[in-house]
């Protein structure tokens, strides 16, 4: 048994911080950010939105998609590391607003690598549980733990949040996917918690994120071009037979580095980081359901989804695109009416 991807949703902040207004926030400027970066302009949540409030929307999308209710739902899984609270999980809560009664629900943190472990951790309940539609989120506010007066980070990330639903699908392998981790590199990219002991090795003051963005440059073209190559391995796969490459959305350098060495061309890449920045683990469900409302995506493409981030975590995982369950029983749902 394995899965399929049957809903798709996201959801956006209204509030759009352009380059241009960071130029009036910080010593840089709009060329900066787009040649070293590739990303336009990202989206703040407003001060009432949080983690849990934009899963949910997302995640009514991908019900209304998928052709379900909330209580169809037999698993959720939410990726997030700023969630709204030390617990409950931020799952809980998206469990209690969309009436997901009777669901296990339980949050993963594997910072931007969170969405594929989420989606793995899924797709391992249902290939070995009696677990059958699993709701797998991925939900950021990275404007609440980003320092607005370093330059270089605040430039690169954004809120929103993306969601899938997975159903079991009969008759075929066990989902291939790969996720590796490196603690050694922790310093290289993180934020403390309210919780960090006063003594931490990690030394920064305050929640706000700290990252050797070089290195982790580095870390991330090689992470994720491996990741790749094992996971077509594990599947029995060639990158040919890959119909689009999903990458975690950080930065257009890295991903283009990462096209070129698997000799993939950038129209088989889907990237929409100009519009959003970096949103975690939002960024590879929000990049699929935008192909999707785009017309991309066709039954049977074989898609890798593939993500990087602090731990050091890194991961792939290969999903065929099958219909969505509301195209199966009729017209597809427009975007606004699913979103409604
Ligand atoms: N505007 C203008 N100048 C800047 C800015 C800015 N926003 N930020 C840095 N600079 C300056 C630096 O101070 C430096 O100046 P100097 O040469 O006088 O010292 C110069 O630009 C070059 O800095 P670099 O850090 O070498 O620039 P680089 O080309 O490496 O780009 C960047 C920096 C965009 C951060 C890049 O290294 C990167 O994308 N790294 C990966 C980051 C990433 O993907 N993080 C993902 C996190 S995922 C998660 O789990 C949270």
């Amino acid at each position: 048994m394995t899965v399929r991807i049957t809903g798709v949703g996201k959801h956006l902040p209204a509030r759009i911080l352009s380059n241009a207004d960071l130029e009036k926030m910080v010593d840089t400027s709009d060329q900066w950010i787009v040649e070293r970066t590739g990303i336009r302009e990202r989206r703040l949540a407003a001060p009432d939105e949080s983690a849990a409030s934009m899963g949910t929307q997302a995640a009514r999308m991908a019900l209304q998609t998928a052709g379900i209710r909330g209580d169809e739902i037999d698993l959720i899984v939410c990726a997030t590391c700023t969630p709204d609270g030390m617990f409950p999980a931020t799952a809980c809560l998206i469990q209690d607003a969309i009436g997901a009664r009777g669901a296990t629900a339980f949050d993963v943190n594997a910072a931007c690598t969170g969405f594929i472990a989420a989606l793995t951790t899924a797709a391992q309940f249902i290939d070995a549980s009696s677990k059958r539609r699993a709701l797998v989120i991925g939900s950021e506010v990275f404007s609440r733990i980003i320092d607005w007066t370093d330059r270089s980070t605040c430039v690169l990330f954004g809120d929103g949040a993306g969601a899938v639903i997975l159903e079991a699908a009969d008759g075929k392998g066990p989902t291939p996917f790969v996720l590796k981790s490196d603690g050694a590199g922790y310093k290289l990219l993180y934020a403390r918690g309210p919780a960090s002991p006063r003594s931490s090795p990690i030394e920064s003051e305050g929640f706000c994120i700290v990252m050797d963005g070089r290195e982790v440059f580095r870390f991330a073209v090689r992470a994720m071009e491996e990741a790749c190559r094992q996971v077509l391995d594990v599947a029995g796969l060639s990158i040919d037979d890959a119909t689009y490459i999903v990458p975690h959305q950080a930065n257009q350098r890295i991903i283009t580095a990462v096209g070129k060495s698997l000799g993939v061309p950038p129209e088989r890449m889907i990237v929409n980081l100009e519009k959003y920045g970096n949103t975690s683990s939002a960024s590879i469900p929000l990049a699929l359901c935008e192909a999707w409302e785009e017309g991309r995506l066709k039954e049977g493409d074989n898609l890798i989804l593939v993500a990087f981030g602090g731990g050091l975590a890194w991961g792939a995982s290969i999903v065929e695109w099958a219909k969505l369950g509301s195209e199966q029983h009729g017209a597809r749902q427009a975007p606004e009416a699913a979103r409604a």
